[in-house]
């Protein structure tokens, strides 16, 4: 008798994105032309220096089992950067180095969330949300972003959830937000920070496009002016795609000079998925 998959195996979909991408590689290879719009993938090809670089790094013998958590230096190197973009102070060691943002949205819902526990999404929202909190056996409860609202994230949702919900528990917030555009205020993190403080609700916020503002600037929910959060509010941090630009950044100075400005720098930055990083604060 063939060996059963089980009935969580049988549940698991699949991520649209990726079904469309094998399908345009599959009309590239037979030679249509195609514009590919699914994955956020880096048009550049990896610069010199990156190439060089990893190169050494494998001569020099760092081909072996790393630390669990990352490597320290990267995680050092991660919290300088959130300490100066976002007004933080964190160490490397509340950082964890890992191959993607979606692990931590996994390791985030194992870690926080019980069974009929409730999750608040605004929506649309990323594909692979709702099957980490369905995987363990949570409700997903939506906000919709409307365009009448710039796509922002509703505090009177956020405050009804809080307050009418049997067992709300987490957040996920996703700003620069895929696919809306939609970028949180200040004001809206601070309204979040305000209502969710000394309750047990953890926020998920999903940051990817940090450095993908062109009017305004990119706020993050442990910045320093809701640094008055309660230490019980947990935040994961995921910075993905903008932080590829080690791939990027040659090109950018290539476009726009050494002395561009951040927004313009910006524009030379694309998509690229490499490494996140999550943290508990
Ligand atoms: C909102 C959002 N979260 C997460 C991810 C990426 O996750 P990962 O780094 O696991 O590919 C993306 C990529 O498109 C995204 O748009």
């Amino acid at each position: 008798m063939p060996a059963q998959f089980s009935q969580f195996a049988s549940s698991v979909g699949v991520e649209s994105a990726f079904s469309v991408l094998a399908i345009a590689k599959r009309l590239i290879a037979a030679g249509k032309d195609v514009i590919e719009l699914e994955i956020g993938d880096s048009p550049f090809s990896t610069p010199p220096k990156a190439i060089e670089a990893g190169v050494q790094a494998i001569r020099d013998g760092h081909s072996r089992y790393g630390p669990s958590l990352g490597i320290m230096d990267f995680r050092n190197a991660a919290a300088e950067y959130v300490n100066r973009e976002y007004g933080l102070s964190v160490t490397g060691e509340h950082v964890i180095a890992g191959p993607g943002a979606k692990n931590f949205e996994q390791l985030f819902c194992e870690a926080f969330l019980n069974p009929g526990d409730g999750v608040l999404v605004f929506s649309p929202h990323f594909p692979t949300y709702p099957p980490n909190i369905f995987r363990r056996d949570a409700r997903m409860v939506l906000s919709e972003l409307k365009a009448s609202h710039d796509f922002r994230p509703s505090l009177e949702d956020v405050r009804r959830f809080l307050n009418e919900d049997k067992a709300p528990k987490a957040i996920f917030l996703n700003s620069p937000h895929n696919p809306t555009g939609g970028v949180a205020l200040f004001e809206d993190l601070k309204g979040i920070a305000d209502l969710i403080r000394g309750r047990d609700v953890v926020v998920f916020s999903d940051e990817p496009y940090d450095r993908m503002v062109w009017r305004g600037r990119h706020h993050s929910i442990p910045s320093r002016w809701i640094r008055s959060v309660d230490d019980k509010v947990t935040i994961a941090k995921t910075a993905d795609e903008a932080h590829a630009h080690w791939r990027d950044e040659e090109r950018s100075q290539a476009l726009f000079g050494d002395d561009n400005s951040r927004s313009e720098r910006d524009v030379g930055a694309s998509h690229n998925l490499n490494r996140s990083f999550s943290g508990t604060y």
